[in-house]
């Protein structure tokens, strides 16, 4: 314990002024406040001391090319482009103009966006993206936000989850750095390239040209960017590790906080730790030495707690505590750092298998990507919170990472749930940058009660046979447990018994018909073992019979091949090993790329318990008949088999009862014992009707299932996962749109094509419908592009009113040249007498008869008049700072080329700052094509549509319309709540 006893209990014990009195004289004795850095921190001793703002809201985006950097709005091509600080060119440029751009807010995944296309890889999800896709392939993102004068002398810096991929920062056209991996959370500081009390640009470029994984993985900037603002002397980023002990009952925490001095002098100070529980209750707090870093340096600080009776973290009961790190520097709060943590004990053992707290849990897990329908990668984090629920509501409790670090909000959302994560690493090695990748993510992920162990690789080839591979694993993990020693750390193995397996620490066997694993076990005796991928074997929501034509397979569990094994065996394999943890199964959700065992036209894999909705199929009722203990029976197939009177039909039963009773149209056709952990089967002849399973246990009905023969589809249903949300421009509803018959039951063969219209506060973000051949859109949008202005020539006339050189036709081929590589410095230096004609030219393709055209124009002249094919568009326009944005008449324009033509008047000296840029002109056409309405069909009688509300409250109302069909209604309340604190929009 410390030496002092914390301030909080003080006041809390002796309400009496000495005692404090005597406690602050205490501290400042040791810490007085140091004259140098006498930092007081921005927003003083409040809770604003540090402030993480989300910048989600407000980004400009535009598809840049791959290979062509004048499609690639002229990024590079600059002089001293890279050469000399502060020479970011195109959008790297805070001059550029981005009014020609498309409003996105994040997280924003432009792959999703784009259309299925076969020449591309399947593997990767079939979009249009990819090698062959130049112009898809680069996104840049750009955001203008101020940053107050106030904040000169805070630290500030931004803080992306994830950007994918290659992505390459600029701040205010400063490079800032180059990130390659598209899973890699990143920290750029950005205190000294700011304007205080002025505007900022924030240039982000990704390039997904090369693919980092072999299954769909988004495009953009896909998870939540931070600005973050602290004092000088603050807690570094993820700059806290909580670690507890449990002794009877108390549990023994360990809080180490790393604090750095950005300040310019030595800094002394004293740290104050407390621990608050669920319920935001001080339980423990504890004060640390005084301490001085140089300026520049970094300092660990270790506390030790006491948490008397705590609530543990747990799959049940995940409780959750908050560390509230405070640094104090004399009597002024520094900074107020929170960590989110759980107290609990894990354990792996070699024999026994996993351990929570004690008490051995059998890990019922599934691998995971993280895209779901309609969205792609870029997963609001309430759809996070659904996808964990979904999985826990199947009975899983836990979830790897496949194959990549996380979102950190998955994380929060599995401590949340109670969910235990396995932590995947994406590329294996030993390179500073690789190893700089995986300390970011121990450091940004070790807090999390919920990730139990860390994974380094997964089936790497080219060392489960080399000893190369064995090096790599155990210098890795050697790093790894130097970061974090409360965690072990596997490989998942396609192969093993030599090269990396070698050096496992925790064997992740990857598919028990490819591994020995019982020879392994007896080889290795003092290694635990995980099943990191198990069956791996492909069905299709609402299907029972193979349709090789659709690339649909039969739900039913079966085997995929000799390699894989069926569901049921892979679980019977594992619960006969109780020295191994568990098993994860291949995988939780489908997801898009993979579509294993097709190829294009299917484009999404069907290896999930759910599909990509997160609809179950039934392998998810499969898993919950085991996992789970609430009563349930689950039936299938569904009872429509028009045409197949009499022919025997094969039904299966999944329960956790007793016993099972097959009933159809009222006649009992047996009751069966229910063994555990299996299914049950009847072969029944097919009569159109009800076939109903009842669930026993101890004799007495517990549960039942029904499918029934259905007339034909009548209407539309909607139904929302939540019909409340909150008003702040991140939540969502994800809303189930069934096709029922004339009596309310689903129609499990129904196909049929829904149309949504939205009003009020709120908006579609994605539909799907679990198909993995659909070549549907995910999305529907406004599609926004902008065209280049190209050809600039200049000619000075003697007057404004001379029009003679507007027109379309007019030759202006002996006319000097405005913009050569790029538009050429138009500042006068000296005064300038004559007024000038400028004229470009601008190609447009055939356009949509809804295309609005406007032309983003910045001031050439103090006034100016302009033309577009000779037709007035203006006319003695004043300068403006910013520039224009004109509509365009379309009666005026054609596709082919246009011409614009600007008569402008001289510019007063300085005035050209706006356009004093050599890579870029003065301005652009916006092409907007109104969003089409979004649509979805059916597939095996469901669908699904996600709203998201926008931050102004009141009623949202979704409706649904298809050909025949009752249309449906729903209303969703979307509340008014308290904001995050976000960097505004614009
Ligand atoms: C595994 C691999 C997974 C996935 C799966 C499909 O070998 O680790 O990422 O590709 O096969 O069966």
């Amino acid at each position: 314990m410390s030496r002092f006893e914390p301030l909080s209990k003080l006041l809390a014990t002796y309400r009496t002024r000495t005692i404090v009195m005597i406690a602050l004289a205490l501290f400042m004795s040791c810490c007085e406040p140091n004259p140098v850095v006498a930092q007081t921190p921005p927003g003083g001793t409040s809770g604003t001391v540090r402030e993480r703002l989300l910048m989600d809201f407000g980004w400009r985006f535009a598809l840049g090319d791959a290979r062509d950097p004048w499609k690639d709005f002229r990024y590079s091509t600059a002089d001293f482009f890279f050469a000399k600080a502060g020479y970011g060119d195109g959008p790297a440029s805070p001059r550029f103009d981005d009014r020609a751009w498309r409003m996105v807010n994040l997280p924003h995944d432009w792959a999703v966006e784009l259309p299925f296309d076969p020449n591309t890889n399947g593997n990767h999800g079939s979009k249009a993206i990819g090698r062959n896709f130049p112009q898809n392939d680069v996104g840049w993102y750009r955001k203008t936000f101020t940053i107050p004068e106030s904040d000169l002398g805070r630290r500030i810096g931004i803080e992306f989850d994830g950007v994918y991929r290659d992505s390459v920062v600029w701040i205010n056209g400063h490079y800032l750095g180059n990130e390659h991996s598209g899973y890699s959370s990143f920290y750029y500081d950005l205190t000294d390239y700011l304007n205080y009390g002025g505007t900022n640009v924030i240039a982000v470029r990704a390039d997904a040209t090369i693919e980092e994984g072999w299954f769909y993985e988004g495009a953009g900037i896909y998870r939540h960017v931070r600005l973050t603002k602290t004092s000088p002397l603050h807690v570094a980023h993820d700059g806290t590790f909580v670690t507890s002990e449990i002794a009877g009952d108390v549990a023994k925490i360990t809080a180490t906080v790393t604090v750095v001095n950005d300040g310019t002098g030595d800094a002394t100070f004293w740290i104050d730790q407390t621990i608050l529980n669920g319920e935001g209750t001080p339980v423990s707090s504890a004060n640390g030495e005084c301490a001085t870093l140089k300026p520049g340096d970094r300092g660990d600080y270790s506390l030790e707690l006491d948490v008397k009776n705590p609530e543990l973290w747990s799959i049940e009961t995940p409780h959750l505590q908050k560390l509230v790190t405070t640094i104090h520097a004399g009597n002024t709060v520094m900074d107020r750092y929170v960590t989110t943590f759980g107290i609990r004990t894990i354990r792996f053992d070699p024999n026994l298998g996993f351990f929570l707290n004690g008490k051995h849990v059998e890990i019922k897990g599934t691998d995971n990507h993280q895209d779901h329908a309609g969205v792609g990668n870029a997963v609001p984090d309430s759809l996070l919170e659904y996808r964990i629920a979904r999985l826990k509501e199947m009975g899983s409790n836990a979830y790897r990472t496949s194959h990549n670090p996380p979102t950190p909000e998955l994380l929060d959302a599995c401590d949340r749930q109670g969910m235990l994560v396995l932590d995947e690493h994406r590329m294996m090695g030993t390179t500073p940058e690789i190893l700089d990748q995986l300390k970011r993510l121990v450091f940004r992920d070790r807090n999390h009660p919920s990730v139990i162990l860390w994974s380094i690789g997964n089936e790497e080839w080219t060392l489960e046979w080399s000893v190369t591979g064995e090096r790599l694993t155990a210098a890795m993990q050697a790093f790894v447990k130097r970061l974090d020693p409360t965690r072990r750390v596997t490989v998942a193995l396609s192969g093993s018994g030599a090269g990396n397996s070698l050096a496992t620490d925790v064997f992740g066997f990857n598919y028990y018909r490819q591994n020995d694993i019982d020879k392994m076990h007896a080889k290795f005796p003092d290694r635990p073992i995980v099943g990191t991928e198990e069956s791996s074997s492909t069905h299709t929501r609402g299907v029972y019979a193979d349709d090789l034509a659709h690339q649909h397979l039969v739900a039913y569990d079966y085997e995929a091949d000799g390699k894989h094994a069926s569901v049921e065996d892979s679980w019977h394999f594992y619960l006969a090993r109780p020295f191994a943890a568990g098993l994860f199964y291949w995988t939780g959700f489908d997801y898009r790329g993979e579509p294993t065992p097709f190829d294009w036209p299917a484009i999404s894999s069907q290896f999930g318990m759910l599909d990509t909705c997160g609809f179950f199929k039934d392998n998810a009722y499969l898993l919950q008949s085991w996992w789970t203990e609430k009563p349930m029976v689950h039936l299938l197939p569904h009872w429509n088999w028009l045409g197949k009177e009499g022919q025997e039909i094969n039904v299966r039963a999944y329960s956790n009862a007793d016993e099972v009773e097959l009933f159809l149209n009222g006649q009992s056709l047996g009751r069966k014992p229910m063994s555990k952990n299996s299914h049950l089967e009847w072969n029944v002849a097919y009569q159109s009707g009800t076939l109903e399973a009842l669930g026993y246990k101890d004799g007495k009905e517990v549960a039942r299932d029904a499918v029934a023969t259905t007339t034909a589809a009548a209407a539309i249903e909607l139904i929302p996962h939540l019909a409340s949300i909150k008003a702040d421009g991140e939540a969502v509803s994800i809303i189930a749109v069934r096709v029922n018959d004339a009596k309310g039951r689903m129609v499990p063969t129904a196909d049929n094509p829904i149309a949504f219209t939205l009003s009020g506060p709120g908006k579609i973000i994605g539909v799907g419908n679990g198909d993995p051949s659909s070549h549907e859109p995910d999305q529907y949008l406004e599609i926004v592009t902008s065209i280049p202005i190209q050809n600039w020539r200049l000619h000075e006339v003697d007057s404004m009113m001379d029009l003679s050189d507007v027109g379309l036709d007019f030759d202006d081929s002996g006319w000097k040249k405005a913009a050569d590589r790029g538009w050429q410095d138009p500042v006068p230096t000296k005064p300038e007498t004559q007024p000038k004609v400028y004229r470009a030219s601008f190609e447009l393709p055939e356009l949509a008869t809804n295309a609005k055209l406007t032309l983003i124009l910045r001031s050439l002249g103090e006034q100016q008049s302009i033309y577009v094919n000779g037709k007035s568009l203006g006319q003695e326009l004043h300068w403006d700072r910013v520039g224009y944005e004109l509509e365009l008449d379309r009666t005026v324009l054609h596709p082919g080329r246009n011409v614009l033509a600007i008569v402008a008047s001289p510019l007063q000296i300085g005035r050209g700052q706006s356009f004093q840029w050599k890579d870029f002109g003065p301005g652009a056409i916006r092409v907007e094509v109104p969003a089409a309405q979004w649509k979805r069909s059916v597939f095996s009688g469901l669908a699904q549509v996600i709203v998201q509300s926008t931050k102004q409250p009141g009623e949202i109302t979704l409706t649904a319309t298809s050909p025949g069909l009752a249309s449906a209604n729903l209303k969703i309340e979307s509340q008014p709540t308290q904001l995050r604190g976000a960097v505004p929009e614009r």
